[in-house]
């Protein structure tokens, strides 16, 4: 008999780990015991002042001197994408003029192969299919910075749902950009029971102003539609950035409601943060944190938590899988 491929039930990710501070979260998740980690973004802060990129260089040096930090990468099968603050600059897409050494230096850290189809091509993006038929998750993790057009900046700096940027609906604006999406459509097109779309900020998120898909509300409608009209099932939103943690649900203009689990972060944190939230679900958690994503096979479900340095679980929800399907 054949070896069977096992299915996998138990992942983790996080986001926002500051190479300068304490880390004490790793133990938790190790503890966890996760299958496979993803790294969400804003996995050092190395914002570059000068082109040699010296304080990115700095970080990846100083993060490969930690200790939990280190074990989960050498015990744990993981994969990556970056935020502004591991790309280089805060906030920042297309126009940072520094991005091709900045993805050379992550294209180091994290020892990526070298006929790893990244290399080959702009960007970051990628994606990965785990586990047999059947009982697939398709990994996808989105370049959110190296393609963005600029945002529109606020016209009221720091005001509740309007703290850095606006919705801006230029048809001419991308997230993605052209060659990303064309890649997207046809990943989502490939067989999955449950997709994991990990994108640096946050996807469906409403009613607040700093970096998020609503910035551009035609990108994320194109999002939503691509979801539909390649009939992609098993959907859930993977993100970061912000220094809390929170879970969302979209069910207007979407094939099917939209999950998203927003974790952030491993170090950094804002545990004053308060914000509107339209279509969060529960309220926001300010500690650091880590989310967990346990996908139960046979009962068709997946839960989707938030859990604390202690590994306790703050924050959680329950999908089924077979309503994770467009009509
Ligand atoms: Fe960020």
């Amino acid at each position: 008999m054949q070896a069977q491929e096992r299915p996998l039930a138990r992942l983790a990710f996080g986001s926002c780990a500051d190479q300068d501070t304490p880390q004490p979260i790793w133990d938790a998740v190790l503890a966890y015991k996760p299958e496979v980690f993803l790294f969400a973004g804003d996995n050092v802060y190395g914002d570059v002042t000068s082109p040699d990129l010296m304080e990115l260089r700095a970080a990846y040096a100083k993060a490969r001197t930690l200790e939990g930090f280190s074990r989960l990468r050498r015990q744990v099968r993981h994969l990556a994408i970056w935020d502004d603050h591991d790309y280089g600059l805060n906030d920042g897409g297309a126009e940072f003029a520094h991005k091709q050494r900045a993805k050379e230096l992550f294209l180091e850290f994290w020892n990526v192969a070298p006929d790893d189809p990244r290399r080959a091509r702009e960007g970051l993006y990628m994606s990965t299919m785990l586990g047999p038929p059947g009982q697939r998750i398709q990994v996808i993790l989105l370049d959110t910075r190296y393609f963005r057009s600029p945002l529109k900046p606020t016209d009221r700096r720091g005001a509740a749902g309007r703290e850095r940027y606006l919705p801006d609906a230029d048809p001419t604006k991308t997230m993605l950009g052209a060659a990303q999406w064309q890649w997207l459509a046809g990943q989502l097109r490939e067989p999955a029971e449950l997709r994991l779309i990990v994108s640096s900020i946050q996807v469906v998120v409403e009613g607040h102003g700093w970096e998020r898909w609503g910035n551009l509300p035609l990108e994320r409608q194109r999002l939503y539609d691509l979801i539909a009209e390649t009939r992609a099932a098993g959907v859930v939103f993977l993100s970061g950035d912000r220094h809390l943690a929170a879970l969302y649900r979209e069910s207007t203009g979407v094939p099917y409601p939209l999950t998203e689990i927003t974790s952030s972060g491993l170090t950094r944190y804002y545990a004053t943060s308060r914000e509107a939230g339209p279509n969060r679900l529960g309220a926001v958690y300010g500690l650091p944190n880590f989310g967990t994503i346990d996908v139960d096979w046979w009962e068709g479900t997946v839960g989707l938590a938030v859990r604390d340095e202690a590994g306790h679980v703050r924050r959680q929800a329950t999908l089924r899988l077979d309503e994770l399907k467009p009509r």
